[in-house]
């Protein structure tokens, strides 16, 4: 290994594979809670549209901000779902969300802006905001305040810095989603400090509060502010197509899809007529997908809550759940440990995902309820 061969800021890096789930399985009778991928396949109507534009030759590079018509589709969704007008030029259709987050990134920060994220956070955010030349800054939350944001500590972590705020509701890793009324403070904050949000709108779908999911770039005086991604990897179970795209004052999308010509060029073709037919599509298998994880996650808090060790609050969104394993005494580590050596059942340690995170483990409802009652069965058997 020759060091110096590398970026001199990576020399000491260390990959983290426990948060990424690219581990080795080393158990026969492993369950892996761990990872954020539905085990469902994307919709074959989707596949088979896809297969057959691809046959008919969408295999090229397509405008740099996509394709016209998905662009006019995404548009349309936002006027049909949210009643919110977005123009063709506030629409950029990306590879996925996580390069949308990395050249939002780009695209917003100089060196040294702060950017506040909230805790617990999906855990590339900080070194999305540091690729950037950026600052994370984060703001705690707490299972006690069902991890809504804490105003207290939002405004403590600002300062003259202060460029952006990520957020992302319904979240990964706490399963809960953010109330109307944390929303609008938060927009009330965005315009008080002249804040950008940055909205991480991937699991819209997965809102089972009840109440319609309402993304924050909807709020009064809040579309000029906000970054929207979405990606069509959860709500459309197409993780591995790799597209996503960006909501934002046509001015960002202008220097986003710049850097985008200079990074990627284009999201994939092929996957971009997968998120079209998606789009055309998406009521006719939206509540059969939904419904899937909604069973899960409320079948994981059943059980969960029947361990006299485990603190569980109720799952309001996304296909995750977090519940507290602090009476164990045990760190998210040393849990997460304990319970892939005994039960041979993987988990995220909570604290990957920030400080606020410790103490909870992350289990993904990505694997059916025989595979989770299993998983519960022998995790209940535990003893501290
Ligand atoms: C909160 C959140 N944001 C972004 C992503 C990235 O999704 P993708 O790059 O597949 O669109 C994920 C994936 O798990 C996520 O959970």
């Amino acid at each position: 290994m020759n060091l110096k061969y590398l970026s001199s800021k990576y020399r000491n890096s260390v990959i983290n594979r426990e948060t990424s789930g690219d581990v080795p399985v080393d158990y026969e009778d492993l369950i892996n809670l761990s990872i954020g991928d539905p085990d469902i396949n994307t919709p074959q109507l989707i596949i088979d549209r896809a297969y057959k534009d691809a046959c008919a030759g969408h295999t090229k590079y397509t405008a740099s901000r996509g394709y016209p018509e998905l662009r006019a589709e995404i548009c349309n969704f936002y006027k049909k779902r949210y009643g919110m007008d977005v123009q063709d030029s506030e629409v950029f259709v990306s590879t996925a969300g996580s390069v949308a987050m990395y050249i939002t990134m780009q695209a917003i920060l100089d060196a040294g802006d702060e950017v506040i994220i909230i805790e617990p956070y999906f855990f590339p955010y900080p070194d999305q905001v540091k690729m950037a030349c950026g600052v994370p800054v984060f703001v705690k939350t707490s299972h006690e305040n069902n991890f809504q944001i804490d105003f207290t500590n939002l405004e403590a972590a600002v300062t003259d810095k202060t460029k952006a705020i990520i957020i992302n509701t319904p979240n990964n890793p706490t399963g809960i989603c953010y109330t109307t009324e944390t929303l609008s403070q938060l927009a009330d904050f965005a315009k008080k400090y002249d804040l950008i949000v940055v909205a991480d709108d991937i699991y819209t779908s997965f809102d089972y509060t009840g109440n319609k999911f309402m993304p924050i770039c909807s709020f009064p005086g809040m579309k000029e502010r906000t970054i929207t991604i979405n990606s069509f990897s959860k709500n459309f179970i197409m993780t591995g197509f790799r597209v996503g795209n960006i909501i934002a004052p046509d001015y960002i999308i202008n220097v986003i899809q710049t850097i985008n010509e200079n990074v990627v060029y284009t999201a994939p073709s092929i996957s971009q007529r997968a998120a079209y037919h998606g789009l055309l599509h998406f009521e006719e298998f939206e509540d059969d997908i939904v419904k899937i994880f909604r069973e899960r996650v409320e079948y994981a808090h059943k059980r969960l809550s029947a361990i006299p060790w485990v603190d569980v609050l109720p799952v309001s969104g996304s296909f995750y759940i977090f519940p507290s394993i602090e009476k164990t005494g045990l760190t998210s580590s040393q849990f997460s440990k304990k319970l892939f050596d005994e039960c041979h059942v993987r988990v995220i340690p909570g604290r990957a995902f920030g400080e606020s995170g410790e103490y909870h483990i992350r289990i993904s409802c990505t694997v059916g309820i025989p595979q989770l009652e299993e998983a519960f069965d022998r995790m209940e058997k535990m003893t501290f």
